[in-house]
Order: C-alpha cells, then sequence, then structure tokens
C-alpha cells in the first residue's frame, strides 16, 4: 500500500517542507525543501527567536507550495500532514502547526504532531534501513545527548550535555576567535593548520562514569587561553587563532569519543545482533569528530551510520517519516494538537541540571 506525507519542519531556524512516499520497497523522499535564516541572524550571533517567528510565517506556504510541486504531488494526494509540534522556539513551532492545521482543516486530512528530536533520531532508518536498537549520538546547535532508539515512539535517554550543546560551543568558540558563524566550519577550517596540544584545555566531566556531558567549562578555558595571547589592540595573530581552534576542537572530540564510547557499552549490553551508532546534527559534519567515532565503531564491531548532511540537520522529510507509522496504525492528533517549546522525548529520564524548573527541555 502506498501511503504519502507532507511534512512541515519550524521548530529552530530553518523553515522546510517535504514529501515522503512509502511504498512496498520502503520510504523515499519525494521532495525535501529547506529555507535557512542564517543570514537574518548573523549580526546577532545566535538565533533570534522574533525574527525567526517572523521569517517561519513568511517563508512556511512557500515551502509547502514548492515540496508538493517539486515532488509532483497535489495535496489531495498526500494521507496525511506531520509537522514539528515541539521541542523548540515556540513561535517558529507555532507558525509550522497552524500552517498544518489550516491544512487539515481545508481539506480533511489527518494531522499528525511529530516530536523534533523523534524525526532526528529515526533519520537512519528512513537512509540507511538500519533496525532497532540502536544508538543515537544527536549533537546539534541545539542538542546533544545519546538515545538508545527501540522502537518508532520508544527512545531511551542515557546521557546528554547539561549546559551548552557542541554546535553552540563551536559557535561561541568562532565568535571569541574572530571567525565568522556559524562556527563549526569556521573552527574546523581554521583548527586545520593548528597544533591542538599547545593550549592545555579541560575535557569536562571525563572522571564521571555516566554518559553526561558538560561544553561551558571549555567555553571559559578558551577564553583564559585567548586573553593570554590576544594583542593589546584585541587582535590574534593567525598561528594562536589556528592553534586555539585546534585545542577546542580536539577538546570537543576526546569528550564526545569518550562519552560516546561509555554510550556503546549501555547499548552493547543489550546484545543487539547488528550494533549500530548513528550520528544526527550539524557537528556530526565535523571530520575530526567523525573520524573519532568511525575508530571507535571500528574497535567495537559496531556499524557506524552518517546520515547525508542535509538530513542530519534540520528538515521536513525526518519529520514526515516519523509520522509513518501513527498514519500506518490510525494515531492522529485534532484541531486542538499545541505547539509544546519543551518536551524530552524519554519522559521517564531524569531532568538534566540546568533544564530550569520546568524540568527538560528536550
Ligand atoms: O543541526 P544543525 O544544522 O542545526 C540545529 O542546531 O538545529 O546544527 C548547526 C550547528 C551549528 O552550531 C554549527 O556551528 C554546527 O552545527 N556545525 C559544525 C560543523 N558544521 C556545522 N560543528 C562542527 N564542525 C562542523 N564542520
Ligand atoms: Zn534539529
Amino acid at each position: 500500500m502506498t501511503r504519502t506525507i507532507l511534512g512541515i519542519e519550524s521548530s529552530c531556524d530553518d523553515t522546510a517542507a517535504a514529501v515522503v512516499r512509502q511504498d512496498a520497497t520502503g520510504a523515499h523522499i519525494l521532495s525535501s525543501v529547506v529555507f535557512g535564516q542564517t543570514g537574518l541572524h548573523a549580526a546577532f550571533g545566535g538565533v533570534v527567536p522574533e525574527i525567526a517567528a517572523r521569517a517561519h510565517a513568511e517563508k512556511v506556504d512557500l515551502s509547502v507550495e514548492q515540496a508538493l510541486s517539486q515532488a509532483h504531488v497535489a495535496l489531495r494526494d498526500c494521507d496525511a500532514i506531520a509537522v514539528t509540534a515541539g521541542p523548540g522556539l515556540i513561535g517558529g513551532v507555532l507558525s509550522g502547526v497552524m500552517c498544518a492545521k489550516g491544512l487539515s482543516a481545508a481539506t480533511g486530512l489527518p494531522l499528525i504532531g511529530v516530536n523534533h528530536l523523534a524525526g532526528h533520531a529515526l533519520t537512519p532508518r528512513l537512509t540507511d534501513a538500519v533496525d532497532f536498537p540502536y544508538l543515537m549520538l544527536l549533537v546539534s546547535g541545539g542538542h546533544c545527548q545519546f538515545l538508545i532508539v527501540h522502537d518508532n515512539d520508544r527512545f531511551e535517554r542515557i546521557g546528554g550535555t547539561i549546559d551548552d550543546a557542541p554546535g553552540e560551543a563551536f559557535d561561541k568558540t568562532a565568535r571569541l576567535l574572530g571567525l565568522p558563524q556559524p562556527g563549526g566550519p569556521a573552527v574546523e577550517q581554521a583548527a586545520m593548520a593548528g597544533d591542538p596540544k599547545r593550549f592545555a584545555l579541560p575535557r569536562p566531566l571525563l572522571d564521571r562514569a555516566d554518559c553526561d556531558m558538560s561544553f561551558s567549562g571549555l567555553k571559559t578555558a578558551l577564553l583564559r587561553a585567548r586573553d593570554s595571547v590576544i594583542g593589546p589592540d584585541q587582535s590574534l595573530k593567525a598561528g594562536d587563532q589556528a592553534d586555539l581552534a585546534a585545542g577546542f576542537q580536539a577538546a570537543m572530540t576526546d569528550v564526545l569519543q569518550a562519552k560516546t564510547a561509555r554510550a556503546l557499552d549501555r547499548y552493547l549490553a543489550l546484545a543487539p545482533v547488528a550494533p549500530v551508532l548513528a550520528v544526527a546534527g550539524g557537528v556530526a559534519a565535523n571530520l575530526s569528530i567523525r573520524a573519532a567515532l568511525t575508530r571507535l565503531c571500528e574497535g567495537r564491531k559496531v556499524r557506524f551510520v552518517a546520515p547525508p548532511l542535509a538530513l542530519c540537520t534540520d528538515n521536513a522529510a525526518m519529520i514526515a517519516y516519523a509520522a509513518l507509522h501513527r498514519l500506518e496504525s490510525g494515531d492522529f492528533d485534532d484541531l486542538t494538537l499545541s505547539a509544546r517549546p519543551r518536551w524530552p522525548l524519554d519522559g521517564a529520564a531524569p531532568a538534566m541540571l540546568g533544564s530550569g524548573r520546568k524540568g527538560a527541555k528536550a
């Protein structure tokens, strides 16, 4: 049986729509349209929620129109409308949810509210037909967690950051070093010419036997190291910039590698038949981090899966795909669907330090 889903994503700084079709041969992405907002936020050094919300509201209809036309699919040919209902910036999530509700009300098509993190976590099944259970490391600008993915709707969070996400740390590092945004690719590029050993930066929480991480201390240590070499006119020599970038990237890589090793211990104790470590999020593009994780997996006889970058970062194909099993079981939302800024995937996981009075964000 063929099923076609329109997906909509607007939880952070990408407005996206996609059409995914499942047939007897599997799930296929018929189109995936993403309007990024990097240029709109560049001057502010981070995503500005109000600017993001306005841009989503402006682009969401267009992204749907383009996704349908690129897929050569009419709205009436779809079987459901899937939309990210959280976690994320409330204004952005609302834009997507309102658009999806409008389309659902106008067409009578079922509405399915999807958790953004479930979209990331299920992507390796769409791209690489990975079997449950697998271990997922989600490392992006806003998220950092280890999940054991047991089923389409059962995610076990076994650790994550207690403060900054790795992408956020890369972006802040770039700012401290006078490099452009987004910081990850700029720091990676600068690090190529640097000596990772010159500045002794910390590897936080490695003394703790769990899978939790912390990156805010690393950022402070980098600031001190930078201030020890910065000129009176606040200028940084190219060599110092490269060594600082290399030192930061090496610390980040070491922490992610060591904590992934621990997460693998927990996961492999389940004795999965075909063990897999999958990554998602923009930071998974980093070659130093990828190489460290690949080596780790080789040593443990675990398959390493990194979906193509366009599907590792925010997109709507993952949202449409994550709704497929709910379309099959008839598990729909209705027009009372709310946008949820906080929506932990694993409600049973203990709240993280720094998650605030209202509990875990994600
Ligand atoms: O998944 P993503 O596109 O967006 C969300 O966070 O939702 O991730 C973006 C993050 C940014 O912080 C960016 O600096 C980081 O991923 N990033 C990288 C690299 N490419 C992107 N970090 C390290 N190395 C890279 N090559
Ligand atoms: Zn994301």
